[in-house]
């Protein structure tokens, strides 16, 4: 497994990141509980230690299962990244930064998790209803209290970044045009979600794959007409070139394009321990120039309107029609 030293923290991180949502099972059409604990063990066994979570994700249950999973002992071995900032009404999500729900949320995490540290705290969406510097001021004083080691920041814009980071040092995440170059320009280490595209980058899925329960893959517009078509051949070109080129599967191109950007660690979401099997097809090695303008000829020529994060955005307040499905997060 390849590393990453990230300041304050007191091992070097894992560049793949273990991602926990769907083991909330909300969102991702259920999950299981027994399973979950498995791919947490086997995800440390593989050596990756960096466990992401958040309050929201199945409100509460993802963060209790990190929790459990790690309780016999394994806590020293992970470095656990969880989130603050949303609330939930009736089961729909809506950004609070106020500094009470910050405190209160830190308080349920470190219980939930079975911890009196958290390794990366990060805000999970910007609340602009609280100005940013004292939603800083708030985990920075968590930090100093020694209660987080480092800060992060989600689906910030570079100008919010840079607000935030007058008060407070950050890690970053998300990962856009304009964020990765502010990332690099700053130092800044970025946990970048969507590494597998929801599953369509590890080739798995079909023009008749079918989702359950309430998967947001449903409503995604990367798994609907008329882009699903596109994302697919998309895909079907990546597997082409990543046989010819290194006798590797898309998967692995995948992870490693993202990789290969920088100061990058890639959140792999899974559920059952056999879908972290191919992490290690991912490790050690590099794409060349060629290949990498391969791929952004590929993109270009294939998808006509890729889908950014813009449509699971949380709103800011809970919504007065709780019918309405919120963002994905
Ligand atoms: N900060 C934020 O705002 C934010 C937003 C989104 C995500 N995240 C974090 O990022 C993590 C990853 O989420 P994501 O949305 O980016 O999803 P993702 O990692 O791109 O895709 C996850 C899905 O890929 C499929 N998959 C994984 N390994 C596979 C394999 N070997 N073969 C076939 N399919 C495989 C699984 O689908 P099935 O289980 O259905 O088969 C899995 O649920 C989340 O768990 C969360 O921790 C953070």
């Amino acid at each position: 497994m390849e590393t990453i030293n990230i300041e304050s923290l007191p091992m070097p991180a894992s560049r793949i990141a273990l991602g926990t949502w769907a083991m909330g099972g909300w969102m991702w059409g259920g999950s299981d509980e027994a399973a979950s604990i498995r791919t947490i063990h086997a995800a440390l066994d593989s050596g990756i230690n960096v466990i992401d979570t958040a309050p929201v994700y199945g409100f509460g249950r993802s963060e209790e299962l990190v929790g459990k999973a790690l309780a016999d002992g394994r806590r020293q071995r992970a470095l656990i990244a969880t989130k603050v900032g949303l609330d939930w009404r009736d089961g729909q999500p809506f950004r609070n930064s106020s500094p009470a729900r910050l405190r209160r949320e830190l308080e349920e995490s470190l219980r939930r998790l079975h911890t009196d540290v958290i390794d990366i705290y990060q805000v999970h969406w910007p609340d602009e209803s609280v100005p940013l510097e004292e939603t800083a001021a708030v985990l920075d004083e968590f930090r100093r209290a020694g209660k987080i080691r480092a800060i992060g920041v989600s689906n910030f814009s570079p100008t919010q970044m840079e607000r935030f980071r007058t008060v407070a040092p950050i890690l970053e995440r998300q990962i856009e045009s304009d964020v990765l170059p502010y990332a690099r320009k700053n130092g800044l280490t970025v946990l970048a979600y969507g590494a597998l595209c929801r599953g369509l980058l590890t080739g798995k899925i079909a023009a008749a794959t079918r989702f359950e329960g309430d998967d947001l893959r449903k409503t995604d517009p990367k798994f609907r007409a008329p882009r699903l078509k596109e994302y697919l051949s998309a895909v079907a070109a990546l597997e082409r070139l990543a046989r010819e080129r290194y006798g590797k599967d898309v998967l692995a191109l995948a992870v490693r394009w993202l990789l290969d950007q920088g100061r990058i660690v890639a959140l792999w979401g899974a559920r059952r321990p056999d879908q972290l099997t191919p992490v290690n097809a991912a490790m050690g090695w590099s794409l060349d120039d060629a290949t990498m303008r391969e791929i952004d000829t590929i993109l270009a020529t294939t998808i006509e309107n890729p889908v950014g994060p813009e449509f699971m955005a949380p709103p800011a307040k809970p919504r007065a029609d709780a019918v309405q499905r919120a963002g994905a997060v």
